[in-house]
């Protein structure tokens, strides 16, 4: 398969391109080649390449800045993915775009499945909703793939600034009161070789490792692994912090993790849980931190 990677200098998109190009012919398109606040330049640009598979984790990420900037954010997280999906749509192909846990108001604690009601809080959340619509108005057999709290070696997260913290200071806290599944990119891209392996149906789907937890429990299973790998802590615990104690100017959902019965039923396994992705993400990559 030709697969071409919208995004490939993020945390999802490096994971994307460096898997499935085991296996297929993979290329990629940064930030600096295509800006995907450009209408015209998307349009351009996805008609000139040529591919079978288009996979786009491309987003304006900074749930803070998108805050600042609704008209940016709606223009590269809603715009831009359904003119995506129309040249793709043209061209005959696949597409996955990925989407996000923040289009859910996470004031329910039961872990969210795919036919639930999106009630995005904050300017993040809405452009990334209506991304997902721009796409799959566009064609019912395109994939929308919403993922939480992703961690890798390309490009740092919280399981890594909780360690390199943890290693510097004396006392570490994270909050303690909101909820959502860590994923490790590594082990999305592998879900996303399944899909691609398979004909799975098209409309959303939930992606991410087994499980659930807080930032706090995220951070200490972090810092347990970071010791079982021999790395220097001066912190060994995780302090609570409260979601009301935090001066964000975006608001956060509380309660995010998301069910993966329906990737489950397809794939026939469920991904592993996520305190095995951060252990295994951690023994790799000790010498990084
Ligand atoms: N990270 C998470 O925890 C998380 C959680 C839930 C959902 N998601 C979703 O998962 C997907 C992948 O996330 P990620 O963590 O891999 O994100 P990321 O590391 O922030 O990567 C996003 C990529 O999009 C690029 N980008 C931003 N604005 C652009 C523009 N105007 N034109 C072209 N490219 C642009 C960025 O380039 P620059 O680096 O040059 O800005 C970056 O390479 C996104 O759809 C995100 O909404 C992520």
């Amino acid at each position: 398969m030709k697969i071409l990677v919208v995004g490939s200098g993020g945390r999802l998109g490096g994971a994307l391109v460096r898997l499935l190009s085991t296996q297929h012919e993979v290329s990629g398109l940064r930030r600096a080649d295509l800006d995907l606040a450009d209408a015209g330049a998307v349009e351009l640009t996805l008609r000139a390449a040529e591919f079978d598979v288009l996979l786009t984790p491309a987003a304006l990420t900074n749930v803070d800045y998108c805050e600042a900037h609704p008209d940016e954010a709606m223009a590269v997280n809603a715009r831009a993915p359904g003119l995506m999906a129309q040249v793709a749509a043209e061209k005959g192909a696949r597409m996955i775009h990925f989407s996000t846990d923040y289009v859910f108001d996470g004031r329910d604690p039961a872990p969210r499945g795919e036919a639930d009601a999106v009630n995005p809080l904050g300017a993040y959340g809405r452009s990334k909703a209506a991304g997902e619509a721009a796409v799959l108005a566009v064609s019912g057999a395109f994939l929308v793939a919403r993922v939480s709290w992703i961690f890798g070696p390309d490009r740092p997260s919280f399981l890594d600034s909780i360690i390199r913290r943890a290693m510097a200071e004396d006392e570490v806290s994270a909050i303690a009161d909101k909820f959502s599944t860590p994923s490790y990119s590594h082990d999305l891209a592998a879900m996303v070789e399944v899909l691609l392996a398979g004909e799975p149906a098209g409309g959303l789907l939930h992606l991410c490792n087994a499980g659930e937890c807080s930032w706090q429990r995220y951070g200490q299973v972090g810092l347990d692994a970071a010791a079982a790998a021999g790395i220097p802590l001066r912190a060994r615990q995780v302090g609570a912090m409260s979601l009301a104690d935090m001066d964000f100017a975006a608001p956060r959902p509380q309660h995010t993790a998301m069910s993966v019965a329906r990737y489950r039923e397809f794939a026939g396994a469920l991904p592993r849980p996520w305190e095995e992705a951060v252990d295994a993400y951690v023994r790799e990559f000790r010498d990084a931190f």
